[in-house]
């Protein structure tokens, strides 16, 4: 390796980060020393705030002191509990205030979506995504498809990458769209990819699906708390996520969902229908909050987005979350992002000797990648796989795609220059071996 690769460069640029006290605000998992383990999985299940028990702990507290007069007197009331949320996940998605809500987790939110915003009609019947999509989305999408009584094998079309690569280029879907774009009524499609860690342009995949009349929606799984996101500026018209991954809320926490204002604000506040042509599914916490406790049969939507809740919040869920949007605005998003950028981009210079044998399958640009690197181990699947296998088992925890892909994600919050280096120094030992 060069000299500027070395564990003396990776500390120093790790005593130099401007954001390098923030790794104290979580908990790192320890190996049967205690030393942290490298852990590498931000991508998958981030860590978990230390806040995050303080808070969750209050809950319980007040639950135990109060039981259900919490849901009014707890330190922080449960009936309006998800507007504690609200600011931070605008900051994070680029939306206004209305526009965004955590409920639910993200596969029921993406059916939500799609239960409003697809609607097909006459030719207009088609929803595009990306082939290799995340199995969820694909069967969300599929299922929603065939509750219309329509053909997910004709109405379901997977853009793949040119034979040969793993990469989509956005003028792919832009060309797809100019020659069939009046027969497709959805686009959803991933600012990061899961698999090959590729990002794109929000903005660009929703003007490419508006100037066709096709709604855009985005599934934020792999972006959000990753790069910095724009949703009511770019327009979209809705987006969903969960919140385990980048924004270390804690296995199943409470997802969240965009509505573009556009949708919500000349809703009718009595009427039981979109501003699309289409209906939104209906429960009872999405019935404005002042008359909610009336109980009456009658549904009146809460303004915005808050109309699509339909169950009251998991407060246990969602307490980590508030912990964790705490850390991000201490933070800032745009100051994570510049750290990410160097932090991934120096992940990537230490693994540049180690190729052939391991080729980084995500964009080289960095304007088209956020944290995470996927990496194609070239052997047969069965020593790729002990590989990954020995890997995790020595401390240096990442996960694994099949056939071949181990995928790892500094992340700027809690990860450090040295955890980049002592993943790709265990890396090189290993191949050797
Ligand atoms: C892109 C994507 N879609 C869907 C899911 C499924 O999420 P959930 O189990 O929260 O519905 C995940 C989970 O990792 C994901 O990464």
């Amino acid at each position: 390796m060069s000299e500027a690769l070395t564990l003396e460069a990776a500390r120093a640029r790790d005593a130099h980060d401007p954001l390098r006290e923030f790794r104290a605000r979580f908990a790192l998992p320890v190996d049967a020393h205690g030393e942290p383990l490298t852990y590498l999985c931000g991508h998958s299940l981030g860590l978990m705030p230390l806040r995050a028990r303080e808070l969750v702990c209050e809950e319980l507290e007040d639950w135990a002191r109060l039981g259900v007069e919490g849901h009014e007197h707890a330190r922080r009331p449960w009936i309006p509990y998800h507007e504690n949320l609200t600011a931070g996940l605008a900051a994070l998605t680029g939306a206004r205030a209305g526009e965004v809500i955590a409920m639910n987790s993200l596969t029921v939110n993406l059916h939500l979506m799609l239960a409003s915003f697809y609607r097909p009609q006459g030719e207009r019947t088609r929803i595009l995504m990306e082939a290799g999509a995340f199995p969820s989305d694909r069967h969300a999408v599929t299922s929603q498809i065939a509750w219309w009584g329509l053909d997910p094998e004709a109405e379901l079309i997977e853009l793949a990458p040119r034979a040969g690569e793993d990469l989509i280029d956005t003028e792919a879907l832009e060309e797809y769209l100019e020659e069939h774009g009046e027969r497709v009524a959805l686009v959803l499609w991933p600012p990061v990819q899961y698999r090959t860690g590729q990002a794109f342009d929000a903005a660009r995949l929703v003007q490419a699906a508006h100037r066709h009349g096709c709604v855009a929606g985005l599934d934020l799984a792999h972006a959000i708390g990753n790069l910095p996101l724009a949703l009511h500026d770019a327009d979209a018209d809705f987006a969903v996520w969960c919140s385990y991954k980048y924004l270390n809320a804690g296995p199943g926490a409470i997802g969240g969902c965009f509505v573009h204002e556009r949708h919500t604000r000349s809703l009718p506040p009595t009427r039981h229908r979109g501003s699309l042509p289409g209906a939104r599914l209906a429960g009872w916490w999405g019935h404005e909050e002042p008359t909610r406790f009336r109980m009456e049969p009658q549904f009146r939507a809460a303004e915005g987005v808050a109309a699509w809740q339909l169950s009251n919040p998991p407060i246990l869920a969602a307490a980590p979350l508030l912990a964790s949007l705490e850390v991000f605005t201490a933070a800032g998003i745009g100051a994570l992002r510049q750290k990410s950028r160097a932090l991934t981009g120096f992940l990537e210079a230490c693994l540049a000797p180690l190729a052939p044998r391991v080729r980084v399958i995500t964009p080289a640009e960095p304007a088209e990648r956020g944290c995470q690197l996927s990496l194609r181990i070239g052997a047969d699947t069965a020593r790729a796989r002990a590989l990954f296998e020995t890997l995790n088992a020595r401390g240096a925890i990442c996960d694994w795609r099949s056939p071949d892909i181990i995928r790892v994600a500094p992340v700027p919050l809690y990860n450090r220059f040295e955890d980049a280096w002592r993943f790709t120094q265990l890396l090189a030992e290993l191949l050797q071996a």
